[in-house]
């Protein structure tokens, strides 16, 4: 059921508080500046200045060979590190601010890439002011807080909270989208009720994957297009080298018994993670998995006032039916099976909020918004949720439900 609210503005009404974005995987910028020994192939660049390298749609579609040897991580199995391909140089434009995550690709005509810009705009025109009342936390999406990059996000992300608190004289609110409630709900578990009570005014995650999404097991198996015009297979050592794509797989814990791979040989549960990486070739992947089940598999409940939003009613990958066992098996599209979700994260794993409304789970207030049929990406642009998403930050003085 789609939430009806009548939003009547008040003029001089409540001012809203100062907000913090903190965007999904894949939703901000990210350049890189490159000094290589080597590359992939002859029509790849050895040495560049700094440049946009997600997203230069162009670029990207161009030369994805050349695309995919600059943006993949390295893991060292030996020291456990991960780090960048040789002789690439990564950072985020615009920590503190909101421009790396209003459009990913700003060269394309009529705002295609758009990401927060409509939220962003909303934001403004109910009063907020970009880099001071509001801000932005854009992160090398590659990497987990389980490593040096990840974990030094969480500190600057923590920073900017309490420069932005500090420079206001006020709480702040948070809002997050996708893999950015696995960021903030890791950072807000680590911290002390005193400093939640201090900096936080409110949290409203949005489409969060708590307990992972089935579809990244396709992406380990068979790699994964997102839609673009670019062969599965030709990113999927890019994309399974990303330790976030770890981060945002099935957790064994929440799903259980359902299968989510199946070739004529055997079907793979979450739980059958072990066997599932050895048998798509890429042993490596359960030591990754490893190391970030930990982080926030728990779902521990945050301890500041939340309002968890979320949608159901669209059809969302589940399970994936591959014709032949043995790796080039996973080589070739698998059948889908579709179940309920937002389109990219299961039912099971968006709800796993709703049990933070349970008693003794938090003394904070929690509230579950659930919206129907809005699209995982529509969450942070559909005029219902933006409405709904305003008026939870405060925006008007009078709400009728
Ligand atoms: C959502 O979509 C389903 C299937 O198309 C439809 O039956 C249902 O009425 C829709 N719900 C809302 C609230 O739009
Ligand atoms: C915010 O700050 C960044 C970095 O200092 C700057 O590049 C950007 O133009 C500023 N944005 C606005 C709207 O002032
Ligand atoms: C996989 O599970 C399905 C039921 O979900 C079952 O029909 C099938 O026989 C199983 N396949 C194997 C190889 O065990």
């Amino acid at each position: 059921m789609r939430r009806l609210v009548l939003v009547v503005l008040t003029v001089g009404g409540a001012a809203i508080k100062p907000v913090v974005i903190i965007p999904g995987d894949g939703s901000n910028q990210i350049e890189a500046r490159l000094n290589k020994p080597s590359t992939v192939s002859w029509k790849c660049d050895k040495k560049s200045d700094w440049f946009r390298l997600w997203l230069d749609t162009s670029n990207l579609l161009l030369s994805t060979e050349c695309w995919a040897d600059n943006i993949k991580v390295l893991y060292d199995e030996k020291t456990d590190t991960l780090s960048n391909n040789v002789g690439v140089e990564t950072r985020v434009p615009d920590f503190g601010g909101t421009s790396a995550f209003e459009e990913l690709d700003p060269s394309l005509p009529f705002h295609a890439s758009a990401a927060f810009l409509k939220m962003v705009q909303q934001l403004v025109s109910q009063g907020l002011t970009k880099n001071s009342t509001l801000r932005g936390a854009p992160y090398d999406f590659r990497f987990a807080p389980s490593s040096a990059v990840g974990a030094k996000y969480v500190l600057d992300l923590k920073k900017l909270i309490e420069d932005t608190s500090a420079a206001t004289g006020s709480r702040v609110s948070l809002v997050s989208h996708s893999m950015g409630c696995l960021q903030t709900l890791y950072l807000l578990n680590q911290q002390t009720q005193a400093w939640k009570d201090q900096y936080i005014e409110k949290w409203i995650p949005m489409s969060g994957p708590y307990g992972g999404t089935a579809n990244e097991w396709k992406l380990h198996a068979s790699g994964n297009s997102e839609g673009l015009p670019v062969k599965a297979v030709t990113i999927r050592e890019e994309q399974r080298s990303y330790e976030t794509n770890f981060w945002l797989a099935p957790v064994p814990q929440y799903f259980g018994d359902q299968v989510l791979v199946s070739t004529p040989e055997r079907n793979y549960t979450a739980k059958d993670y072990p066997a599932f990486f050895d048998d798509i070739g890429y042993p490596t992947g359960k030591k990754l998995m490893e190391r970030v089940l930990p982080l926030t598999s728990e779902v521990k409940a945050p301890g500041v006032d939340v309002v968890c939003m979320y949608s159901l009613g669209v059809d969302t990958p589940l399970r994936f039916l591959y014709d032949k066992s043995g790796q080039d098996g996973f080589d070739k599209t698998p059948t889908t099976i579709n179940g309920n979700g937002d389109g990219t994260v299961n039912e099971l794993s968006l709800r796993l909020c709703d049990k933070w409304t349970q008693a003794g789970q938090q003394t904070r207030s929690v509230k579950v918004v659930r919206f129907a049929n809005i699209s995982h990406s529509g969450m942070i642009s559909d005029a219902g949720v933006l409405k709904a998403l305003m008026s939870e930050l405060g925006a008007t003085a009078d709400v009728i439900v």
